[in-house]
């Protein structure tokens, strides 16, 4: 009798979450939304971002997912330049972080360890001996964020309140992320925290590009420019040795357009290491504010993806350890190099480099950084 009421009230709990997210299902100020899927017995809402040109991202309150970006060639055909999935279950799980939003502390962090006013915190290890893109449970790719369209703008926020000991953190950290599409063809990321006891942060976006198109081949042909003359280069567990070496004389200079492959596979103990770029570029400022970071041409189509961020640097990564044994959207099998990430940061394993810049974020403090992917064609 009991287990028949159960039934009967999850029934109307489903219904009626069903009819609320179906009457959301509208175009507010050009933000559509629909449903997408169920995580933790709450609807997955997908939020369709339209601009004047037909330009569209999409972006889910599950990990704060983009799900697609759809932008057109030199002539004028659309494709979708983000791997992905067709349904929110594909990235459950998501082991390469495909789209979603990383934190609380993106990139690695050694030993899974750090000390802060005297005090050592441990985090799950997930990447051998460290952290790697906040831990194991709780982290910003893998949960439900709450999530509304903007009132002023074409655009969604996620909101996130990542506890006090979440996969080892301190403090409650309140996590604002929003994207908003510009009629000038840019995607703006806005990053947003405060917190109740210091803690380390670090955040990003790991869309994984492919300019010709997701599914469409390695990205070896994309010519690459990254504004930075210095890099920090790492060790076997790809954590940050603590020097920062000029990118001149080295296959990671990309202050010139220079195609991925020329020298992807170089005997560079760099790249030997990281089996291809994934590596933490410093960008070239001349102050604070959003500044160039990279800028990558895809020749045969003429699409052109450009990044311009506050933050103090940039991890390029060619999806070295894609291998195949993920399926995305339309069945595409996604190989090694299939797709490249651009994601804007602060240094890996700051906490334990107090020479790199800050990560510690204070109560009474606004943690606030912009990322920019500017989307063109020529
Ligand atoms: C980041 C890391 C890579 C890899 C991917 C996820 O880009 O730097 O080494 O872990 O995330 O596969």
């Amino acid at each position: 009798m009991k287990l028949r009421r159960f039934f009967i009230a999850t029934a109307l709990v489903i219904t009626i979450g069903g009819l609320l997210v179906a009457q959301q299902n509208t175009s507010k100020g050009g933000v559509k939304q629909e449903r997408f899927g169920v995580r933790d017995g709450r609807p997955v809402i997908l939020y369709t971002l339209k601009n004047s040109h037909g330009v569209e991202v999409r972006a889910m309150n599950y990990g704060g997912i983009i799900q697609a970006i759809r932008v057109p060639d030199r002539k004028g055909n659309f494709a979708d330049i983000v791997l992905g999935h067709d349904t929110a279950e594909g990235y459950m799980p998501n082991p390469p972080y495909i789209g979603a939003i990383v934190g609380r502390y993106a990139n690695r962090i050694a030993n899974g360890t750090f000390t802060l006013d005297g005090k050592t915190y441990n985090l799950p290890k997930n990447d051998g001996p460290n952290t790697l893109h906040g831990g194991t449970t709780r982290t910003f790719d893998k949960v439900m964020w709450e999530s509304q369209p903007l009132k002023d703008k074409n655009g969604v926020q996620f909101e996130f309140l990542s506890k006090d000991g979440d996969d080892g953190f301190p403090g409650n950290l309140k996590m604002k992320v929003s994207y908003v599409l510009t009629d000038s063809n840019e995607l703006v990321i806005d990053y947003e925290a405060t917190t109740d006891k210091a803690t380390p942060i670090n955040v990003s976006q790991h869309s994984y590009f492919n300019l010709k198109g997701e599914g469409n081949g390695d990205i070896l042909d994309h010519e690459v420019m990254i504004n930075a003359d210095k890099f920090t280069p790492v060790d076997k567990n790809l954590i940050p040795t603590g020097e920062l070496r000029p990118v001149k004389g080295t296959p990671l200079d990309f202050t010139k357009p220079t195609r991925i492959g020329t020298r992807i596979d170089d005997s560079y103990e760099q790249l030997v290491l990281a089996h291809g770029y994934d590596h933490n570029f410093v960008i070239n400022r001349k102050g604070p504010g959003m500044t160039l970071a990279a800028r990558v041409y895809e020749p045969t189509t003429g699409r052109e993806l450009e990044v311009s961020t506050t933050q103090p640097a940039v991890q390029f990564y060619t999806g070295n350890f894609l291998d195949g044994t993920v399926t995305g959207k339309g069945g595409h099998v996604y190989k090694r190099r299939f797709g490249f990430c651009l994601e804007t940061q602060h240094y890996p394993d700051s906490p334990n480099h107090p020479d790199f810049p800050n990560t510690i974020l204070k109560p009474g403090e606004t943690f606030h950084q912009t990322t920019a992917f500017k989307f063109s064609a020529k």
